[in-house]
């Protein structure tokens, strides 16, 4: 706070999940059950201001210009508490943020927000902290935001108990980027909350789900075969792997008590799209999180392609093509 004037602003990408996170063993600490793996993206980002404000007795939390409420507003809070008791103070912050993609559809905007919440908390409450420091904190807000501390490919490592919170933390995953030549055409189907979040989904699943248990397994095996086609650069591989990864994730879901099944009529259509895709030769992968929308992998050489046949299968649907994007960063407030 005294190095930097107690204000400070960050920018954070969403990142979508190749192997993913699907339930906690602490829910205090927001550690998973699984490591997983994901990009990075170049499009949607949140950008978060936290500015320290002296005299206030309660924190003012906005989105896109309009007062946050509710669960929302206490996670947020809550998160401040957690910047507040580390950095020993106990003043109250005006949080501004500005979200370019549609909060809580599945598209990963706590991923991006609490990234950028992190970083920017940090910097305005003085904390000291490297970019592993910043993953285990962002980790605290919401456990995918962790990964969007990276650029490009992050795998995030669930840790030990024994280690607890310190072992549980996201890193850069080497691949070759411009040889993958990844990108993701993300079909927006539903651009509406989710009904069920992912908290309360995960929890049913963990609890409830005869499928869990033999996914999370498998999981490792996705999770190292995964690090193996990036390695290789293989796109092919890469993608038959996050595809298998991610049905198994809803089919844990399906199988909870009661189900939770995010896969809506449009998600069907677009799935039996990409199964026409590579049909006719055209290497496409699909990825679904906690909604209806899906993310469709592919070489960026043929994304415009992808795009047009996903656009077709949603008429009225909106299609976006994103590549590999930077990590979180503090913009320059210039004073
Ligand atoms: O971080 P959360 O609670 O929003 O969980 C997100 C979980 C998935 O998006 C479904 C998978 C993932 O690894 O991002």
């Amino acid at each position: 706070e005294h190095r930097t004037g107690g204000s400070a602003t960050a920018v954070a990408h969403p990142n979508i999940a190749l192997i993913k996170y699907w339930g906690k063993r602490d829910e205090q600490l927001l550690l998973p059950r699984t490591d997983s793996l994901s990009m990075t993206l170049d499009i949607f980002p949140t950008t978060t201001r936290v500015r320290l404000v002296p005299e206030a007795e309660h924190d003012e939390v906005s989105l896109g210009g309009a007062p946050l409420e509710g669960e929302a507003r206490r996670r947020v809070v809550a998160f401040l508490d957690l910047v507040r008791e580390r950095a020993g103070s106990d003043r109250r912050a005006v949080v501004e943020t500005e979200n370019t993609v549609p909060t809580g559809a599945g598209l990963a905007s706590s991923a991006s927000g609490f990234a950028a919440l992190a970083m920017a908390a940090a910097a305005a409450y003085g904390l000291d902290q490297d970019a592993t420091a910043l993953s285990r904190l962002a980790r605290r807000g919401s456990g995918s935001a962790s990964r969007s501390i990276f650029g490009d490919f992050a795998i995030w490592h669930a840790g030990t108990d024994e280690d607890g919170d310190l072992g549980s933390y996201a890193e850069p995953v080497p691949v070759d980027v411009g040889e993958l030549d990844p990108a993701l055409v993300i079909a927006v189907v539903n651009a509406g909350p989710k009904a069920v979040s992912s908290r309360e989904a995960m929890r049913r699943t963990v609890d409830t789900s005869p499928l869990y248990e033999p996914w999370a397994v498998s999981s490792k095996d996705d999770l190292a075969d995964m690090r193996e086609a990036l390695r290789r650069a293989d796109l092919e591989a890469v993608g038959e792997i996050a595809e298998r990864n991610a049905l198994g994730m809803h089919a844990t879901m399906l199988a909870a008590r009661p189900a939770v099944r995010y896969l809506s009529a449009p998600t069907l259509t677009v799935l039996d799209s990409v199964l026409q895709l590579r049909r006719d030769g055209v290497p496409a992968y699909a990825t679904m999180d906690a909604g209806p929308n899906v993310k469709v992998l592919c070489r960026r050489a043929d994304a415009e392609r992808v795009a047009g046949v996903v656009r077709g299968a949603v008429p009225g649907g909106a299609v976006h093509i994103a590549g590999p994007g930077p990590g979180a960063r503090l913009l320059d407030e210039g004073g």
